[in-house]
């Protein structure tokens, strides 16, 4: 082998400073459906008995399930494609902050819908996607076992809600005060 062969060494790879294509489209996509569905469960759940109301919470529940399956997708995509790093310079506070508020962000995309999906099972089968795909749960024991569920889906609620709020002037501060490119990062077609 030449001495140019063996003390020749490839570039460094450029590191990625953003997320990928499908990253960003699932981010958005989850984020607006949830954004979404928030104020059509609180409505639903106060309205008196109608069609309206039907409708209303065969939505819930279909762009629901959606939002279960798109998670499970995201989860998936995270582990395989990993992810850009964080701001530099950020305070160690700050990191833990990020890695904790967007582990629990994950953890809640997944239990939301399931804690709705598992409680409706119980107590109200059939789901169905849409009207269309039968995908109630085999969860049986009626409205006894559904109570306790559906305290945790509200709960739950509660709790992305108000971890979206911080994550969402956490993301608007890091752009108009740091202008560090971290909502950049998560923009469909921004530059590197
Ligand atoms: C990201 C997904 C979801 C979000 C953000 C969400 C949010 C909510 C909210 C805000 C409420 C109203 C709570 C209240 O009135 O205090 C609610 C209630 C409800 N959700 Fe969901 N939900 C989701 C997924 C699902 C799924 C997948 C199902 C079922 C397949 C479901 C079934 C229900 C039902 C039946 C209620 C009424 C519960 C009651 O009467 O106490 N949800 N949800
Ligand atoms: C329901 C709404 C939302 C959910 C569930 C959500 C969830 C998440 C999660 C789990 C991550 C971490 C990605 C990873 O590291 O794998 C993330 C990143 C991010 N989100 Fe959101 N998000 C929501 C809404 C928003 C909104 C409204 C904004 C902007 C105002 C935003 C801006 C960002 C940015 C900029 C990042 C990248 C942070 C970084 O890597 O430094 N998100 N989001």
């Amino acid at each position: 082998m030449s001495s140019d062969a063996s003390t020749a060494k490839a570039a460094p790879a450029i590191p990625e400073r953003r997320y990928s294509g499908i990253q960003i489209a699932l981010h958005w996509v989850i984020a607006l459906v949830i954004i979404g569905m928030i104020p059509v469960g609180l409505v639903m759940t106060r309205l008196d008995p109608s069609t309206l109301t039907n409708l209303l919470y065969e939505m819930h529940k279909s762009f629901g399930l959606i939002v279960f399956g798109l998670a499970v997708v995201r989860i998936g995509a995270r582990f395989a494609l990993g992810v850009p790093p964080l701001a530099p310079n950020m305070p160690h506070w700050q990191i833990r902050a990020a890695r904790i508020s967007h582990a629990a962000l994950y953890v809640l995309i997944i239990l939301v819908p399931l804690t709705g999906w598992a409680a409706t099972s119980a107590c109200c089968a059939p789901v169905n996607l849409f009207w269309a795909i039968p995908l109630t749960l085999p969860i049986g024991g009626g409205f006894e076992t559904a109570g306790p569920i559906f305290l945790l889906h509200n709960i739950s609620t509660m709790t992305l809600i108000a971890l979206v709020l911080l994550h969402s002037l956490a993301a608007l501060y890091h752009h108009y005060g740091l202008k560090d490119g971290t909502l950049r990062k998560m923009m469909p077609g921004a530059k590197r």
